[in-house]
């Protein structure tokens, strides 16, 4: 006869119910055996249970599951409660401010550019790209297997920039375009001409394509990294999405200081992408940082940029890190 444990593990049952088998309790000792087996079984499923989540979300994992932040961060919790001053790596479970996705803590976030660094093979952004290479070039592909939020994410984003009540709708800048969703769904129903700005060709191609000509200002394909603005080129909107979490803070703020250089009088540098809770999570599959919303604040302050506004995406699924839209801009209003 088979009894089903109780993972007494309320984040697990939060997110999925799951039972695991274990032999009848008999006697003392069978009790004994019995409870040892349920804690192994139940740090195994908590185990087990990460690596679901930090699968089993799309591998294109910009929207990646929340609970996978959740669940992994439990496994190490439960490793490192037991035995509290033993560290893992440099940062324990007291001190980490972050962890990745292979169960690395970090006890700053240099350690993790130091660890990239320090690889001979890969560094961060080949990651990236390669990652990026092989998705599928379709709105399922730039949204991890969620094309179905397209339509709320732009609808809130039309929204957020209608609040934003920009004097001049002239020219936007699309970075990190993928196929143009942003460009075609949002951009250009506000601005006459929207630029692109993407690393991936496949991509690159179509975005020009769905983008109407009329409306396809230049085109640059290079990352954010190596993006050098046009000294006879000013935007009236830099637009950031779902991709700013592939620059190491380093390049995050000279990219947005060199993003300033080409603003125009009043235009706005908006970033919308997923923001961490409590922890900054490193995705090592795709080479990506989800950093809290404390970590992005001081790194606008570094770029000299106002924080004009900020509004969370409302009506996505709760599963999902939380989406920040952040404007900024080059005084406060
Ligand atoms: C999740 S998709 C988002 C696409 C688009 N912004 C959207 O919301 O539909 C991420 C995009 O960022 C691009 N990307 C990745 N690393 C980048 C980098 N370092 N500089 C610029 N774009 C990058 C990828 O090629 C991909 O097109």
């Amino acid at each position: 006869m088979w009894l089903p444990v109780d993972l007494s593990f309320s984040l697990c049952h939060s997110t999925r119910n799951y039972s695991f088998a274990t032999p009848r309790e008999d006697s003392i000792v069978e009790r004994r055996r019995v409870r040892q087996h349920k804690r192994q079984t139940t740090f195994q499923a908590t185990i087990f249970i990460a690596n679901i989540k930090v699968h089993s979300c799309h591998p294109a994992n910009h929207n990646k599951l929340y609970v996978s932040e959740l669940a992994s961060f439990v496994v190490m919790s439960r490793q490192n409660r037991k035995r509290k001053s033993k560290r893992v790596g440099k940062a324990t479970y007291n001190n980490a401010i972050g962890y990745d996705t292979r169960g690395r803590l970090y006890q700053s976030v240099e350690e993790v550019w130091y660890s990239h660094a320090s690889r001979k093979q890969e560094d961060w952004y080949s990651i990236a790209e390669s990652y990026w290479h092989k998705q599928n070039p379709s709105v399922d592909g730039m949204l991890g297997g969620y094309s179905n939020l397209s339509d709320i994410d732009v609808r809130s984003s039309l929204q957020f920039l209608q609040g934003l009540q920009l004097p001049s709708t002239r020219i936007a800048l699309d970075v990190g375009s993928g196929i143009g969703r942003v460009a075609t769904e949002l951009l250009t129903k506000m601005f006459e001409q929207v630029d692109l700005l993407e690393p991936n060709v496949h991509f690159l191609e179509l975005a020009k394509q769905n983008v109407s000509d009329s409306q396809l200002g230049r085109v640059f394909r290079c990352s954010m990294q190596d993006f050098i603005p046009e000294v006879d080129r000013k935007y009236d909107l830099i637009w950031i999405q779902w991709c700013i979490i592939y620059l190491t803070d380093e390049d995050l703020v000279e990219f947005l200081k060199r993003c300033k250089s080409c603003l125009s009088a009043s235009g706005l540098i908006c970033i919308k992408d997923n923001v961490s809770r409590k922890h900054f999570v490193v995705d090592t599959n795709d080479a990506s940082i989800t950093r809290t919303s404390k970590q992005y604040e001081d790194l606008f302050k570094q770029a000299g940029l106002h924080l004009v506004c900020c509004q969370i995406q409302e009506n996505f699924p709760r599963q999902l890190f939380p989406v920040f839209m952040y404007a900024l801009g080059l005084k406060s209003f």
